[in-house]
């Protein structure tokens, strides 16, 4: 199989707008990676702008029209956790998305790109007062209560604000998915939500507080989701919930959360966004049908599916070696000027994803490879089993696909390593929207610095 060949088969996991040219330099929005390494250095986080703001606008016409087919409406949020940055923040606004926040620090990203507060929501499990009094005071348009302890702390927030704070309530609705399957229980152990037997006494308690407005249900049942089961499964367990509801007051909206799974490697086959809305959409109106309840308006929070595959880290090869396995073959390793501290979910979940070498073509076979990061941990492994021209050498470029999502927002500095810059290609042209971290930075908090080292 030729080099392109190869390449088309992984077309879905790659930026939409890349292409490897006969060279086998692998094009982003007609943006070599020859130029982008060399203007912007390496590792480097690339994100195909167009794309980004395609995925956004396309998510949410999707949900829109399948919510239009039973009666309703459908808002969209953008997960910020996946991938914020005040520029991308204003790309989803742009495109008509709200944009859901996990923190103060978030909140913050969001509203430096200009994102109205009305068009933000906040998640947290713990969110600290201060973070519930910033987001009350911005006028962020809900903060979903995860605890009976938040019902009073916001109240009193926007009473001290002097304001109605509209708030959703996280339910764990049982469900749990995970990829290809989905879990279903009556209690889930673990941190997120309220169960749906205290359900109806929380939101009795939110209904009796003037500072308050219940605009809904809230769940999220997992992160890279397959299908559409475990949405209908939750969708069908919390409209059971909001008819009993439904007797006390509004229950306006139900938002089903995000967790749209997305192509890795050539073995994921995520159903495409139209059908799980499909399914999604004729699933609540045969509940609502059946319970003889108003169809609520739907909300989601997509985060990965928008810019997972959108994004590419681009490194350069520093070492190649050569290591004896127990079955008598050979893997090369071959490390990167990256790892861990950039893309820390091969390590934290074993994730795989998909590498090329990706400057220049190779008529030398492919051999068992596995892409190492520089960290002193024996597990900085970005890809565990990577085919790799047999002869790759220091200096090529290697590129990882679909790390759009959960890489730049886990990054940290381990071993005082500094985080790559990001760039958004559009057009032919490459904007840097993040730069580099620098050893300034890394010294800038640190208060046992010496006035005069070197
Ligand atoms: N809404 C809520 C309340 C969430 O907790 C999450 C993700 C999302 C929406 C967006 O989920 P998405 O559409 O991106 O799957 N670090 C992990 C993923 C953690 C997801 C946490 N919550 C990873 O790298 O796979």
């Amino acid at each position: 199989m030729s080099v392109r060949e190869d390449f088309a088969r992984e077309r879905a996991i790659w930026p939409a707008h890349s292409e490897l040219s006969q060279a086998g330099e692998l094009t982003i929005a007609g943006v070599g990676v020859h130029q982008l390494a060399a203007e912007f250095g390496t590792p480097l986080y690339v994100i195909d702008e167009a794309e980004v703001r395609e995925r956004a606008e396309r998510i949410q016409s999707v949900f829109q029209q399948a919510a239009e087919q039973i009666g309703t409406e459908a808002k969209v949020y953008f997960a910020g956790k996946a991938l914020l940055t005040a520029e991308i923040a204003r790309w989803m606004h742009e495109a008509g998305l709200g944009v859901d926040v996990a923190s103060g620090g978030e909140l913050a990203i969001a509203l430096a790109g200009g994102v109205p507060a009305a068009h933000i929501g906040l998640h947290g499990n713990n969110k600290s007062a201060a973070e519930i009094e910033r987001a009350v005071a911005a006028g962020v348009g809900s903060l979903i209560i995860d605890s009976a302890i938040e019902i009073e702390r916001i109240a009193h927030a926007a009473e001290r604000v002097g304001t109605v704070q509209g708030v959703r309530l996280r339910v764990n609705s049982g469900v749990h998915a995970h990829t290809h399957d989905f879990l279903a229980t009556a209690h889930e152990d673990q941190k997120f939500g309220v169960s749906i037997a205290s359900a109806p006494a929380l939101v009795a308690r939110i209904r009796a507080l003037p500072q308050l407005r219940f605009l809904g249900l809230h769940c999220h049942i997992g992160s890279q989701i397959f299908d559409a089961g475990g949405f209908a499964e939750s969708a069908h367990r919390l409209l059971r919930l909001q008819k009993d509801l439904l007797a006390g007051g509004e229950v306006p909206e139900l938002n089903l959360g995000g967790g749209f799974g997305i192509a890795y490697t050539v073995a994921d086959r995520p159903t495409p966004i139209e059908q799980i809305a499909q399914l999604i959409a004729s699933e609540v109106a045969a509940v609502c049908d059946e319970l003889e309840i108003p169809v609520p308006t739907l909300a989601f929070e997509p985060g990965r599916w928008i810019v997972g595959n959108a994004g590419i880290t681009l490194y350069e090869v520093g070492t190649v070696k050569p290591v004896a396995l127990e079955d008598g073959g050979e893997r090369v390793y071959v490390s990167v000027d990256g790892g861990m501290s950039d893309n820390a979910r091969p390590a934290l979940y074993g994730a795989e994803y998909t590498s090329r070498i990706v400057n220049r073509s190779s008529d030398v076979a492919p051999v068992l490879s596995r892409v190492a990061g520089k960290h002193c941990e024996s597990g900085d492994v970005l890809v565990s089993e990577a085919q790799l021209p047999a002869d790759v050498a220091p200096g090529d470029l290697l590129a990882i696909a679909a790390t759009g999502a959960y890489c730049s927002s886990l990054s940290s500095n381990y071993n005082a390593l500094l985080r790559p810059a990001m760039v958004a290609v559009s057009d032919g042209g490459a904007r840097l929207i993040v730069r580099r971290e620098t050893e300034a930075d890394l010294l800038a908090r640190d208060l046992g610095v010496l006035e005069n080292h070197a």
